[in-house]
């Protein structure tokens, strides 16, 4: 039937309890929607939350009849789902937007996410050619936003604040065949001084455990084996259902369910992350030997300022209570530098933090001012080019550590689920610690598939190995 699409969709059904609606293979077309003729781009900036809440948006549209097209100049639609965690990230959504400005009348332009959150319909007034502004906390309402938009209306908007429940769809199209991410708690209640998200996410809402669990069985008969729980705060997460699991035991749950090989979850907040949550990873070998724990900076002084709600001693002793796990769990942080009165010796704190801890990863960025934030009212009285010093000095210490600490794994032999190429007989995939493994094997293997890989060689940013047979 050629006006039939066909594709990979993972189906659940909208209600509370989320049972899988049909199977599905992981490889295979599974539904055909009647096609209506129409056809969408959705470009996705930002965190893994943004990707997820895309894949979502993406099972909306599709269901809808809409085909999926590789290029903005093809599409009938063309959708933005954008990030406003640093000026920057915003700034590139407007500059996408001006690229359009000229097809308004054969195409429709949407922003989604976060900006759009956080700009709300004043971003009419600085691209007259968007049609469509909405948030993620509106996700839900997309099907009525978009037949609006098909009845011809031209300025349609969804920008809820107070939503009850996380957004989950009917249709969900992931992007990846063996990695699925699932949302457990969306929103965030903390208040960190330099932080847009609880102004564009709304408050935290967690989803009923059941649900969770069903929705991971669901991926299990798909063949997903590994699943990424998703939050703003993950270790925040109240189950509210009658089963009132913590989130400790939900890992725990999650990873009693036969099949799966992998789970992790992101992000974790310090001040929420008790020794529970190490004694279910260390419980549960699917649980994996990774935690992401963001200390933002080593400096007591600027924890405060930042609102952290922690200190860099309270921060030393989390971090002591993975590194006395019965396995060796690496952890990764995010960090900014440059953030308002932060001065040469808090800087220095924060390096030394980095020696301390041992990180096996980092993410760090300048500090950037965000509307709707408390650090607003403080001067950024860090000029840039000492913001782009203290990152160059901080980056480059990281690159150090992370150096040491993976050359130690010269010589062991790790489980590695293969991703993909990374150059011709050369393929690549990651460990459970969350580590990038390139490495060559005999025989061609198949994605998705778990190898015991020998490493050979280490830089900072992955190993090199070979299978071991
Ligand atoms: N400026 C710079 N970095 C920020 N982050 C969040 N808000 C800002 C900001 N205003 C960083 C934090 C956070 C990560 C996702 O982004 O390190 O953990
Ligand atoms: Fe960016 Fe935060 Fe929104 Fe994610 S939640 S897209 S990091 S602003």
């Amino acid at each position: 039937m050629s006006d039939q699409i066909h594709i990979p969709v993972t189906a659940l059904t909208g209600s509370a309890t989320l049972q899988p609606r049909i199977a599905v293979e992981r490889s295979g077309s599974v539904e055909a929607f009647p096609a209506n003729g129409r056809t969408f781009y959705l470009e996705t900036f930002g965190c893994q939350m943004n990707v997820h809440d895309s894949e979502k948006v993406a099972g909306v549209l599709l269901h809808r009849g809409y085909r999926q097209v590789d290029s903005p100049t093809e599409a009938d639609l063309v959708l933005y789902n954008t990030c406003s965690i640093r000026e920057k990230a915003a700034q590139k959504v407007f500059s996408r937007l001006g690229q359009l400005r000229h097809g308004a009348d054969r195409q429709l332009v949407g922003v989604l996410g976060c900006v759009a959150q956080q700009e709300g319909e004043q971003i009419f007034e600085r691209a007259p050619w968007v049609n469509l502004v909405c948030g993620s906390a509106s996700y839900r309402r997309l099907p009525e936003l978009l037949a609006e938009l098909e009845a011809g209306h031209r300025r349609v908007v969804g920008l809820d604040t107070n939503p009850e429940e996380p957004f989950e769809t009917e249709f969900t199209k992931r992007d990846n065949p063996f990695r699925a991410y699932v949302t457990i708690i969306e929103g965030c209640d903390k208040s960190c001084a330099y932080c847009v998200v609880p102004a564009t996410r709304g408050p935290e809402r967690s989803r009923a455990s059941d649900s969770i669990l069903a929705e991971v069985r669901g991926l299990v008969d798909l063949g997903y084996t590994e699943v990424q729980l998703l939050g703003q705060n993950v270790n925040s997460y109240r189950d509210p259902s009658p089963r009132r699991l913590s989130f400790a035991e939900l890992l725990d749950a999650v990873a009693q369910i036969p099949g799966l090989r992998r789970v992790r979850f992101a992000t974790s907040h310090p001040r929420d992350f008790h020794p529970d949550i190490v004694q279910a990873i260390e419980a549960n070998s699917v649980l994996c030997d990774h935690v992401h724990l963001p200390v933002q900076s080593g400096s007591t002084r600027i924890l405060q300022l930042m609102n952290r709600e922690y200190t860099r001693e309270q921060y030393l002793e989390r971090v002591e209570s993975i590194r006395r796990a019965r396995r060796p769990i690496s952890l990764t942080t995010d960090l900014i530098v440059g953030f308002p009165g932060e001065t040469e010796a808090d800087f220095e704190q924060t390096l030394s933090l980095l020696d301390e801890v041992g990180y096996d990863g980092a993410f760090s960025f300048k500090f950037s001012p965000r509307p709707n934030t408390a650090a607003l009212r403080l001067p950024d009285d860090v000029p840039e080019s000492e913001k782009g010093r203290r990152l160059t000095v901080l980056q480059e210490r990281q690159r150090q550590i992370q150096l040491r600490r993976n050359q130690a794994l010269v010589g062991s032999t790790v489980e590695v689920m293969v991703e993909g190429r990374s150059r011709p007989g050369q393929w690549t995939g990651r460990t459970s610690s969350n580590r990038v493994v390139n490495f060559s094997s005999p025989r061609v293997p198949n994605l998705g598939e778990y190898l015991q890989v020998r490493i050979q060689a280490a830089g900072p940013h992955s190993l090199v190995g070979e299978q071991v047979l």
